[in-house]
């Protein structure tokens, strides 16, 4: 390689860490270990595996970081990160992003408990509404970081949130996540079961 081009790549990795931009071409290949959990395009089978087909580029660069880094616990994915360079992240995100989300179904008899905690939160507990962040139609904000959940298992989302509310579980970390924690520690379980349930058939 020559000198000339070492030295742009060198200063794009000083100046440019904030965001690479990631290729979806290269990280269908990179994210091929992933299908076995996560599904081939990113539609996970199983309701403990979370979808990451149509997440956001910036939330799931984020979690990736976090996961690796050990701030976020995720036991099935030991080790799995650690050889995987910032680009390859950034292209994994990309090639999820790209990726259409599949929508599941609501449970008919959690539905109008679920969608009025969605959609108007619990002024007595001081809830605020989850669309204000993720959305009405829960495709959340990408720009913003604040992730798609609009079609997500509802076993995923209701262990997430219970996470968020727990002090020693996998996502006890600050930054973004302490929004979710103030949040979570406002519901009950059966406020939990209840939007879970409403999300994982929620969609535009
Ligand atoms: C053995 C199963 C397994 C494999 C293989 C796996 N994951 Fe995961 N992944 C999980 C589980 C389980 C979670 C959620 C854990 C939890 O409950 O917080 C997760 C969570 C995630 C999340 C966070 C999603 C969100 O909505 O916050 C991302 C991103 C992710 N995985 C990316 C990957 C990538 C990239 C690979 C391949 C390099 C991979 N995973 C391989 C099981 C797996
Ligand atoms: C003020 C903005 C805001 C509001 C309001 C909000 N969220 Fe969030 N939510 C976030 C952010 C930011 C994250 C990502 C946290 C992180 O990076 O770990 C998140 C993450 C989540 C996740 C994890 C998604 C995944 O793929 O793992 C769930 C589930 C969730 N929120 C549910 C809710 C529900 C339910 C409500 C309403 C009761 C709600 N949120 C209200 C900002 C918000």
């Amino acid at each position: 390689m020559n000198k000339l081009i070492v030295s742009l790549l060198l200063t794009l990795g000083i100046t440019g860490v904030a965001h690479a931009a990631g290729d979806a071409t290269a990280g269908q290949t990179k994210a091929a270990v992933c299908g076995a959990c996560h599904g081939p395009d990113g539609n996970s089978p199983a309701p403990n595996f979370p979808k990451l087909a149509g997440q956001g580029e910036k939330y799931l660069t984020k979690q990736m970081h976090d996961i690796k880094d050990g701030k976020r616990t995720v036991l099935e994915m030991t080790g799995l990160l650690t050889n995987l360079s910032d680009q390859d992240l950034a292209d994994i995100a990309a090639y999820y992003a790209s990726q259409a989300g599949s929508v599941g179904a609501a449970d008919p008899k959690l539905v109008a408990r679920g969608e009025q905690l969605f959609r108007g939160g619990n002024l007595d507990k001081g809830l605020p509404a989850c669309t204000g962040c993720h959305s009405p139609d829960g495709s959340g904000n990408a720009a913003a970081g604040f992730p798609h959940l609009g079609g997500q298992h509802a076993q995923y989302i209701a262990k997430q949130l219970t996470d968020f509310r727990k002090e020693d579980a996998g996502r006890a970390n600050d930054g973004d996540a302490m929004t979710m924690r103030t949040i979570a520690r406002k519901m009950s379980d059966e406020d939990i079961a209840a939007v879970a349930s409403y999300i994982q058939g929620l969609h535009k």
